[in-house]
């Protein structure tokens, strides 16, 4: 067998060590008397050294089994062995689940790569992937690679860019996704394709979002929402029962609207492992002495609220700790109620009569015992508050339950949404996506009540797959490409390839596109996707190990005619 020295210990004159590779663990034992040669060897052994033992498998004596190790039930007496590399002491213990600094695991990942936890998480990815390949396989997918080097694929990103040698002053661009690709592929008659693609966005780092990430990317010809929503169920229902048995999921995947969803969760990615839901108050409290909610709903806002179930009796400092939070989202403050003993405590219990507090109550299905938090305000702000609240309810009160994988479709999004500023309609998704063809007249008099055929698979709070039936139409992508702002010009610039390419008979046709890192992450039970991923950035967009992204040297700068700009450098 050949190893790594995981774990040494001499006891009544034998010396054990636990010889560890990518399958596991399994005991060694070095006995003096028998094999004097090896006890020499074992004596410069140090944890982590790389060794090749020879010996014979034997049954451990009665009573010394260890039921928690597979291997547990046998030892080897080791005849023979050979240091094949030393090591030093590495910088955090391998064998040891400790928490260790990032930075640190990221500078030495492939030292952290040999601790179980990520080891596991990486046969696990293996897994999924494998799985999703024979399911489609299987369905009649093909696989097919489409360029990293290309032009501007727009996902609502920034690019990233990589000069042209040849061409002076020009740029290729990672592509953000598949997307247009994966169309053109369809117009190519393939039918039903998918792709595990490496996708590169250049956006501001989060515990699920890395610069560069891989997507199942998937597209069929022929087909409208409901086959490709039933191919999904099928796939990540199988693949739960088959890659992770001990986790269970809810089917049929329960379907949602945008709009139910933003109303129930105040997010459009809600977690549904716990029943805890939004409520609008407004009706009730209208008529309501207190001040704050009428000012809100005078002014065109809302009052909305949740139940924090049996959290009636919790300290003022944890009071003060959700309050903290819906202010740190943007709430001017929040008005907490608890039902049962001690509801006279609360300020808002003076404003509102009993019968109103009643009615509140049975609007967030609340009953003794719980706590009412409401928010006031302007809708958006009032979502985003109640639904972090939520959040942070569940997290303390551990409602999760962690073997629950609590897939959801949502659809019915809106096609477009306003830019931040105000100034334009922006695609929710890409500017791809086909409206409903029933919300079609909409578009050019009330274009954000114009419905898109876009779909989400929402699991656990995250936002694990976008997807959508496209526009397959000449007409149709340049009347929302001009809706979108895009004058002639703009357009044939930078989707000319596309538009011309409906021309030649484009198939009617639509796709999805789940995250791998992400639903890898959602798997092993991980909160963020760095545990998932074999070499990751940091949060802060570098590599430690590498130490990317790294200055070059000017002969390369020159042979790209490329400047750096004072300043800009090494930075
Ligand atoms: P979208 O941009 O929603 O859709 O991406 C699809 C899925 O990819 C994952 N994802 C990410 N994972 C890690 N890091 C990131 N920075 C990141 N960004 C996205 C998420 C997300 O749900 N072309 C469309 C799909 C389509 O319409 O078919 C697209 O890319 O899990």
């Amino acid at each position: 067998m050949c190893g790594w020295v995981h774990r040494r210990r001499d006891h009544g004159g034998l010396a054990f060590l636990d010889l560890r590779d990518r399958d596991g663990l399994v005991q060694v034992v070095v006995n003096p008397q028998t094999s004097p040669g090896a006890h020499e060897v074992v004596g410069q052994v140090r944890a982590e050294f790389v060794l090749r033992v020879e010996g014979e498998v034997t049954r451990r004596p009665a009573g010394t089994e260890n039921p928690r190790l597979s291997t547990g039930e046998v030892e080897v007496l080791v005849q023979g062995m050979e240091v094949l590399n030393p090591s030093l002491t590495p910088p955090f213990s391998i064998a040891e689940d400790l928490e260790v600094d990032e930075a640190l695991r990221l500078k030495y990942r492939y030292l952290d790569l040999r601790r179980e936890r990520l080891r596991n998480n990486l046969v696990l990815r293996h897994r999924v992937v494998k799985f999703i390949r024979d399911f489609l396989d299987a369905r009649g997918f093909i696989e097919v690679e489409t360029p990293i080097l290309l032009k501007s694929t727009p996902e609502g990103a920034r690019d990233y860019l990589v000069p042209s040698r040849i061409y002076p002053g020009r740029f290729y661009a990672l592509p953000q996704s598949p997307q247009q690709l994966k169309q053109l592929l369809m117009v190519a008659g393939m039918d039903k394709y998918y792709q595990i693609a490496r996708c590169f966005r250049d956006e501001d780092l989060r515990a699920d979002r890395q610069l560069e990430f891989t997507q199942l990317d998937l597209e069929m010809s022929f087909v409208d929402e409901e086959d490709i929503l039933s191919l999904f169920e099928e796939l990540f229902t199988t693949m739960v029962e088959t890659v992770t048995p001990h986790l269970r999921v809810i089917k049929p995947f329960p379907r949602l609207t945008f709009a139910q969803a933003m109303e129930r969760f105040g997010t459009d990615k809600p977690d549904l492992r716990y029943r805890v839901e939004m409520a609008s108050l407004g009706d009730v409290v209208a008529e309501s002495e207190f001040g704050v909610f009428r000012t809100a709903l005078a002014q065109g806002g809302v009052v909305r609220g949740l139940a924090a179930p049996g959290c009636a009796a919790i300290s003022r400092k944890e009071v003060e700790g959700f309050s903290e939070l819906a202010r740190s989202l943007g709430a001017k403050g929040m008005v907490t109620l608890p039902l049962g003993e001690g509801a006279a405590a609360s300020v808002a219990a003076k404003y509102l009569t009993p019968g109103q507090v009643e009615a509140i109550a049975g609007k967030l299905g609340a009953g003794d015992g719980d706590m009412l938090m409401m928010v006031a305000g302007e809708r958006g702000m009032v979502d985003r508050v109640l639904g972090g609240i939520r959040l942070e309810v569940a997290r303390r009160l551990d409602l999760a339950d962690p073997s629950l994988m609590a897939f959801a479709y949502v659809v019915d999004f809106p096609l477009l949404e306003r830019s931040a500023d105000g100034a334009r309609w922006q695609p929710m998704h890409h500017p791809f996506t086909a409206p409903m063809e029933e919300d079609m007249p909409l578009l050019d008099t009330a274009p954000e009540r114009v419905r898109a055929r876009h779909y989400d698979l929402v699991c656990n709070g995250a936002e694990l797959s976008s997807g959508s039936i496209r526009i397959h139409q000449r007409e149709v992508q340049e009347w929302v490409l001009r809706l979108l702002g895009y004058s002639d010009e703009e357009m044939e610039e930078r989707f000319g390839q596309l538009l011309e390419a409906f021309d030649y008979g484009a198939p009617p046709h639509g796709g999805f596109a789940p995250g791998i890192d992400r639903l890898v992450m959602l798997l092993a039970g991980e909160s963020t996707i760095r545990e998932v991923i074999a070499f990751p950035k940091t949060q802060s967009a570098t590599d430690p190990l590498f130490q990317a992204p790294a200055t070059v040297p000017q002969e390369l700068l020159d042979e790209l005619h490329l400047k750096v700009v004072e300043g800009g450098a090494g930075g």
